[in-house]
């Protein structure tokens, strides 16, 4: 593996699709992100995107997180792998049109889960790609379950098992909000962002806000917090971004201080 520490930017299906709407991907703010990943010019950078309106949609309707019960949901996870593909390719265009190296590394593929957590990952195409410089691209998907047959693998659980795995130095989450919240801020008004957090504090707060909402299968702020918190007991820095926002994902790959919430080990 490279010498030079990297990063992980995840760029959450909200930003880069509209979630009350099936399969609308934004175009402006992947165009937009394209551009803000190719003038942050960063080295060693691998980008994980969600599935939002692409992903959840088909994943809730065949209960595909719970894995295979009955042939009907072969159809499900087809369509919900190659909905993904759909959204990776329009992501894929934007970077590429950039002229930035940018390379597909397809989950269901390479990754295989048990019970629903990364068991196996054969990582030697992507370890090659980061090692000569490419951008490699991966994102959350319908995958292939030694126990469940099959299941969904969070674009979060991947960004967790990546940064640790391959020893990170950060990890960036570009979400639709200003950062981690006190409560819901899409439902209470008067939510307070956190600036900074340690990882007793992000721990204390997770069992106070409970458990996620239904309409995502994979959980939510609930769940990213579940995913990070083994990657800031490693130590690594986890900033959580508007990715909504001009610039705020520019601006947090340089390393300049950005609106949103770090969360640090202590
Ligand atoms: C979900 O990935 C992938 C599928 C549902 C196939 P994520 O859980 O990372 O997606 P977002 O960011 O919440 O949309």
């Amino acid at each position: 593996m490279n010498k030079d520490k990297f990063t992980v930017l995840k760029i959450g299906g909200s930003v880069i699709t509209d979630k009350s709407a099936e399969y609308s991907a934004r175009m402006e703010d992947i165009r937009r992100l394209a551009k803000e990943i190719k003038e942050a010019n960063i080295k060693n950078l691998v980008t994980v995107h969600g599935g939002g309106s692409f992903g959840h949609p088909s994943a809730q309707q065949y209960a595909l997180r719970d894995g295979f019960k009955e042939e009907s949901q072969k159809i499900g996870f087809a369509e919900t792998h190659y909905a993904m593909t759909m959204l990776n390719g329009l992501f894929m265009d934007a970077l590429i049109w950039r002229k930035l190296p940018a390379v597909s590394i397809t989950p269901s593929s390479c990754i295989l889960t048990k019970k629903g957590r990364i068991q196996c990952f054969e990582e030697t195409p992507f370890k090659m790609a980061l090692n000569m410089g490419f951008l490699p691209i991966t994102y959350g998907d319908a995958v292939f379950d030694t126990d469940l047959g099959f299941t969904i693998l969070s674009g979060d659980q991947l960004v967790s098992h990546i940064a640790i795995k391959f020893n990170a130095e950060r990890i960036i989450m570009g979400v639709d909000v200003d950062g981690i919240f006190d409560a819901d801020p899409k439902v209470e008004k008067n939510a307070k962002s956190h600036s900074h957090l340690t990882l007793k504090e992000l721990k204390t707060l997770q069992n106070k806000l409970g458990k996620p909402s239904a309409c995502d299968v994979t959980g939510g702020m609930f769940g990213k917090m579940t995913e990070i918190i083994p990657a800031v007991e490693k130590g690594i820095q986890v900033t959580i971004v508007n990715a909504t926002k001009s610039n705020y994902i520019y601006e947090a790959l340089k390393g300049e201080k950005v609106e949103g919430t770090l969360i640090e080990k202590e």
